[in-house]
């Protein structure tokens, strides 16, 4: 079974729409109230689809969040059944500080193919070479280096690598600088940072290291009609997230997660830009109409491509 191709508009609608709410917040330094507006939006249009869809990636637990929480039930009540990824706001600092890069995200897939990812931090790494025993989440930052760099035909100081700028990152930071890699810092935002591998025009030969779980999800979608490669492996910090993790149908904490493991079948994904970014520009209001970018992937039609979008207020 794949997904009609029908719905890759209604879904553009979806972050369209969002990202239109959360624009009304750029730079009032309220991620709150920039992620609420998103979330509202989000919710709505999703509603007005014909499909039998559930949150599999939301805000949270129905305890921590109402609305879009994990197992919700949404769309119109008929059509197909469907798994539902969101994060309305990714990268809530960049809207509340007007920093480049906010987008509102969605990824689905047929029912039982997207993981059910709990909100914990993931260990990830991303590469445009799909092949095996290139670049693997179990080999050392000097062997994956090595190992593009042979398989690119590149030196190593003609690679770049993405990743979050953390304190925890300071060991890889500090062992790509010593093989002479370029690296590209990002503050926030890596479901983006991930996709920077799948296309030249980015520059990105590699993203690695840690960030959230439910972000990686996201991005495996998008990464797999690219054909790239994506491996995640959750950490968990406390008794309580391992517990949670269990109740959600983790069996082996420590797994290293294919990318195939975490979405399978037939996927969309869209990303629209809320502030303009790497992968796409952020909305522009003019008078009574707006302009939108939303980079979308259909894994079953070949689909990838930034759609820009006129329409009115
Ligand atoms: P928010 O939009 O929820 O603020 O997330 C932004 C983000 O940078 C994600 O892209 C990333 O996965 C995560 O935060 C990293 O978490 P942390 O800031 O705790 O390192």
């Amino acid at each position: 079974m794949t997904i009609d191709k029908k719905f890759v508009d209604q879904f553009i609608n979806v972050t369209v729409k969002a990202a239109l709410a959360s624009s009304y917040f750029v730079g009032k330094k309220d991620k709150i109230a920039a992620d609420k507006a998103a979330v509202d939006s989000m919710r709505k249009e999703l509603n007005k689809i014909n499909i039998r869809g559930k949150i599999v990636i939301g805000e949270g637990e129905l305890d921590e969040a109402p609305m879009l929480y994990i197992g919700e039930i949404l769309g119109a009540g008929n059509g197909p059944e469907i798994d539902i990824a969101v994060d309305p706001l990714e990268g809530t600092n960049f809207a509340a500080n007007n920093l480049p890069g906010a987008l509102s995200v969605i990824a689905i897939s047929e029912k039982n193919n997207l993981f059910k990812a709990p909100e914990t931090y993931m260990e990830k790494i991303s590469t445009k070479v799909n092949v095996k025993n290139v670049v693997d989440l179990d080999y050392t930052v000097k062997q994956n280096i090595s190992n593009l760099s042979d398989y690119l035909n590149k030196n190593p100081e003609n690679l770049t690598a993405c990743i979050l700028d953390r304190p925890r990152h300071k060991e890889i930071i500090e062992e790509l600088k010593k093989l002479k890699v370029n690296i590209k810092l990002i503050s926030d935002g890596d479901v983006s940072g991930a996709l920077l591998v799948t296309d030249k025009k980015y520059n990105v030969d590699i993203f690695l290291g840690i960030g959230g779980g439910p972000e990686g999800v996201l991005a495996a979608a998008a990464l797999d009609a690219y054909n790239c490669n994506f491996q995640g492996r959750f950490l968990f910090e406390s008794d309580d997230d391992k517990l949670r993790a269990k109740q959600m149908g983790i069996s082996e904490l420590n797994k290293k997660y294919e990318l195939n493991e975490i979405v399978s079948g037939d996927s969309i994904f869209c990303a629209t830009g809320i502030t303009s970014g790497d992968l796409v520009s952020g909305i522009r209001i003019k008078q009574s109409e707006f302009i939108s970018e939303t980079l979308v992937t259909h894994k079953h039609s070949g689909l990838k491509k930034v759609i820009k979008l006129k329409q009115n207020l």
